[in-house]
Parts: structure tokens; sequence; C-alpha cells
């Protein structure tokens, strides 16, 4: 999971992801992580609006501390899914041909109007909660794509 600052968006997809993975008992099929294609809060902890937003929605955040894309990250990942498409801009830039296939925008799995996450960063509290709304269809559509595409287990 891909945003700019690994902050707000990506972390969101990470936790809610991973806690839908662990609910359907796949946390040895499917490992997530998230990254931001920006520098400036590496080591920082998740924005505190969104702890508590995703906080408030069973999902727990504080363990994650942000980091910036490395090379490594596309030999090491199926998926890399950006959060909108300055994100996927700035994947594609840095991504050897090989791996190209397998940048998409996270919201290619999504089943609302918007093709990407909006970055709540300047917005107010309900930024936060469209970030949640869009990030929980779309990783629910994304584990069900998984599963089948991959042949996992489906109902444990
Ligand atoms: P994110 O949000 O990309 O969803 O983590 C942002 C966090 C920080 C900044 C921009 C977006 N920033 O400009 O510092």
């Amino acid at each position: 999971m891909v945003c700019l600052g690994n902050i707000c968006r990506s972390p969101t997809a990470h936790g809610v992801f991973e806690k839908y993975i662990y609910d359907k008992g796949l946390s040895n099929y499917i490992k997530v992580d998230s990254a931001g294609t920006g520098d400036w809060h590496i080591g920082q902890p998740p924005d505190p609006r969104s702890l508590e937003v995703a906080a408030q929605r069973g999902y727990d955040l504080s363990k994650q501390r942000a980091r910036q894309v490395e090379s490594t990250d596309f030999q090491r990942f199926d998926y890399i899914l950006a959060m909108d498409s300055t994100n996927l801009r700035d994947l594609e830039k840095q991504c050897p041909a090989q791996y190209q296939q397998n940048l998409q925008l996270f919201l290619h799995f999504g089943g609302s109007e918007y093709d990407a996450v909006p970055d709540p960063y300047y917005s107010g509290a309900q930024g936060f909660e469209l970030v949640l709304d869009l990030v929980e269809e779309a990783s629910n559509n994304l584990l069900a794509h998984i599963v089948k595409q991959h042949s996992l287990p489906a109902d444990q």
C-alpha cells in the first residue's frame, strides 16, 4: 500500500487489510506492508487523526512507522497499490520493467465513483472517514480477488 507520506492513507489501508487477512485466517498466506513515495515522515507513527478514526472502527495502526518506498519492494511484493495517480506515476518511474505489471491503483479494486483515495492531510475529520470508507470497500474486494486468483482457502 503506497501513498505520499505513509502517515494517513497507506497506513490505513495496511491496517485494514491486515485485519481482514487475520480475520479470514490467511496471515500465513498474505503479507501486507505500506510505504510512502516521500521522505518527510520517515520513522513517524501514523497521523493522530488516522489513528483515531481507524481505532473507532476496530483497526490498530499504532505499531506502524512510516518508511519510504525502496528498490527491493518491487521484487518483494506481488501487488503494489497506489492511493492516487501521482503516487502511481512516481512508482512507475522507480520500478524495474519486469515488475511494472504489479503496479496498480488501489481503487482499481474499489466499488465507488472514486478512482483515487483523496489525500486527507489538509482536510477535516470527514476526509479521514472517507479514507476509511474507500479503504474498507477496496480491501474487501482485493482480498476476494487474491483468494480467487491464488486459490487460497476461502472459508476459514
Ligand atoms: P498520506 O498523507 O500521503 O496519505 O500519508 C500525507 C501526509 C503528509 C503530507 C502529505 C500527504 N505532507 O505533505 O507532509
